[in-house]
């Protein structure tokens, strides 16, 4: 990791969680152990990637971070929910995630059904009224549109919805692709893209070339969490490695060998890398940030 992205990560993330903090509601307000459990959820040390492309998309574009707070929040409200429901036992039944108990381990599986949906609606309230948006009403629309649209039946959800119903079937690699491009690749790219509708006046080819550099990446981030968890530990990924074999899930790996994913990762790496010729340095940020989704560590 380059030494510039190494002090941005850090500057960004506590950044972001004060951002989530303040946007959270407190743990003594009923009903407490349902805001307790958003904030165990959300408060637990995640990476953090979504927002910190919101925030490098904004460098890029040259916008204020103190406009992106609520972007970058909102979109990892989303993941955040998306992970706790992942989890669940109806899902991929796992009890680590962050290095902690998951939700419905450390509360219930109600209280975790329920602190999903309470983070879902909260997403789309920031985006919708919160004051560090300063764009007109209708772009604020197109954000919302944005996020619901990655979020819902065609987006993650939808995503989820092929993974599950994939379980111990031989898929072939396109249809993979569109699994992966769904559940994870499209918060991904809403996290690019509601940087640049933060943009008033942003010229429409540059937003299409920051989409297609999303794409590449929201792809290559899922590439990497299936490699991850074939080949890295428990330990260090802070959820339990091995559960995609374990629940017979396809995966890259599973379809093309580790070494064939990895070249995978790398190519859409490279195209993502393209996809920035026009940018200068000041998308140096979003350039390491494609490298480090490729070769991260957990
Ligand atoms: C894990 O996402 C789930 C996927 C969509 C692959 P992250 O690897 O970003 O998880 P956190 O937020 O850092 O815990
Ligand atoms: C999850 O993919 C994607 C979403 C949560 C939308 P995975 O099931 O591979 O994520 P992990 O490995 O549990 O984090
Ligand atoms: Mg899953
Ligand atoms: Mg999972
Ligand atoms: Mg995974």
């Amino acid at each position: 990791m380059s030494d510039a992205l190494k002090n941005y990560l850090t500057a960004c993330q506590s950044r972001v969680e004060s951002a989530l903090d303040a946007r959270l509601p407190a743990a003594n307000i009923l009903p407490q152990k349902l805001h307790e459990a958003m904030r165990y959820s959300v408060l637990n040390g995640g990476k953090r990637m979504r927002p910190m492309l919101t925030y490098a998309t904004g460098k890029a574009l040259g916008l204020n971070e103190d406009t992106l707070d609520g972007p970058a929040c909102a979109v990892e409200f989303i993941h955040v929910y998306s992970l706790i429901h992942d989890d669940l036992p109806a899902m991929d039944d796992d009890d680590l995630r962050r290095g902690k108990p998951t939700c419905h381990v450390a509360y219930d599986e109600a209280t975790a059904i329920l602190a999903g949906d309470a983070l879902q609606a909260l997403a789309f309230e920031v985006l919708a009224h919160d004051d560090s948006i300063k764009v007109t009403p209708d772009a604020r629309l197109q954000m919302i549109t944005t996020l619901a649209k990655a979020s819902g039946s065609q987006g993650m959800v939808g995503g989820q919805a092929i993974d599950l119903a994939s379980v111990g079937k031989k898929i072939s690699l396109p249809e993979l692709e569109i699994m992966h491009i769904h559940k994870t690749g499209a918060l991904i790219r809403a996290s690019v893209n509601l940087a640049s509708l933060s943009k008033t006046d942003i010229d429409p080819a540059v937003a299409k070339k920051l989409d297609h550099y999303a794409k590449c990446i929201g792809l290559s981030f899922q590439v990497k969490d299936d490699i991850l968890d074939e080949e890295s530990d428990t330990a260090t990924l802070g959820k339990t490695q091995g559960k995609d074999k374990n629940n017979d899930k396809p995966t890259y790996p599973a379809l093309l060998g580790l070494a064939g994913a990895k070249e995978k990762a790398r190519d859409l790496h490279e195209q993502a890398i393209e996809s920035l010729a026009d940018f200068g340095p000041e998308a140096d940020l979003l350039r390491d940030l494609s490298l480090y989704i490729i070769e991260r560590t957990h």
